[in-house]
């Protein structure tokens, strides 16, 4: 299947990422989110994050340029999905707010267009039945900090066809990605079910008394060269979001996914990682 548009559905941290690898694989890319200011910090965090390559000489100035103009950001829902034929959806972890927008933009969208969510637990089946086109509908879960993430899952749903998947597959190579396919349409994938346990092991080795915070990390890191610790990965994905994932694995999947409680006393005290200053770590 031919690609020349790809809608980019939420510009926060993972949505800015994939429309940032599309244009610079060639594709037109229309970015859109609900207010002007995310679409202006999304796009300027593209080409920030585009800025890193100038000092390697991996890129240039002209470069970069002609990356950003093959994005165009916008709020209208309309113009970012009409005439696409591909919509990777990275709006907010929510199973009602992706089915309406899901709903919305299946009456928007040409009938060959694929619906591609990118997330990291919730049912791709659910999502795709508010959509006349389940068998066009597939999950495309990208890692953080997606220009550099070598890995994208690709998760079937119960009527996802293999002609989607196989398209997806080609893309996934297109922006420079390996790619693993899930064959079950269940809560957390392949890495996410496999990651959050781990991270929560590190949560209840600090409070239970084992080990400070910094020996876990440095622990892990030197014991079985993982480029992050696991409590310095929490703070990067952030612990609210973890938080939700982990309570929602709970409920889908059962008690030996149930966050450790000093997860839940950070979160309850704003200390939501990175991104706010404060996680398990300080940062300036
Ligand atoms: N955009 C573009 N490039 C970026 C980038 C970004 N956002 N962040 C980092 N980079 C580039 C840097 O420019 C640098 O490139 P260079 O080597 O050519 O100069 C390279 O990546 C390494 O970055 P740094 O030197 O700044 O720092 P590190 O060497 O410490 O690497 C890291 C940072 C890539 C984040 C590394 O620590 C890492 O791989 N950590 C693990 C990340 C991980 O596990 N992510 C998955 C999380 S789970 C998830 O995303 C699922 C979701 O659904 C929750």
């Amino acid at each position: 299947m031919e690609i020349n548009k790809i809608a980019v559905l939420g510009l926060g941290l993972m949505g800015n990422g994939i429309a940032h690898i599309c244009a610079q694989a060639g594709y037109e890319v229309w970015a859109r989110d609900i207010e002007d200011k995310f679409v202006e910090n999304g796009l300027t965090a593209i080409r920030k994050n585009l800025e890193r390559g100038l000092k390697r000489g991996r890129i240039t100035e002209e470069e970069i340029e002609v990356i950003m103009a093959r994005i165009h950001g916008t709020t209208d829902i309309k113009a970012a999905v009409e005439g696409a034929d591909i919509v990777i959806e990275a709006i907010i972890e929510n199973m009602n707010l992706k089915k309406q927008v899901y709903g919305e933009i299946d009456l928007i969208a040409p009938d060959h267009c694929i619906f591609a969510s990118n997330n990291s637990s919730l049912s791709i089946q659910e999502m795709a039945s508010a959509t006349k086109r389940a068998d066009k509908f597939v999950g495309m879960h990208f890692f953080n900090p997606v220009p550099v993430m070598k890995l994208i899952e690709i998760i079937k749903g119960a009527k996802t066809s293999d002609k989607t998947v196989q398209v997806i597959e080609d893309l996934s190579q297109k922006l420079g990605k390996e790619t693993v396919l899930c064959n079950k349409d269940t809560a957390g994938f392949i890495v996410i079910r496999i990651l959050i346990p781990w991270m929560n092991s590190a949560l209840f080795t600090v409070y239970d008394g084992v080990a400070s915070p910094e020996d876990v990390d440095k622990a892990m890191k030197l014991g079985t060269n993982v480029p992050m610790g696991p409590l310095e990965l929490l703070d990067y994905v952030g612990l609210d979001t973890t938080l939700h994932i982990m309570n929602y694995l709970t409920q889908e999947l059962g008690p030996s996914f149930t966050p450790c409680p000093w997860l839940d006393e950070l979160v309850r005290a704003g200390r939501f990682g990175r991104k706010v200053g404060h996680g398990v770590y300080e940062y300036k």
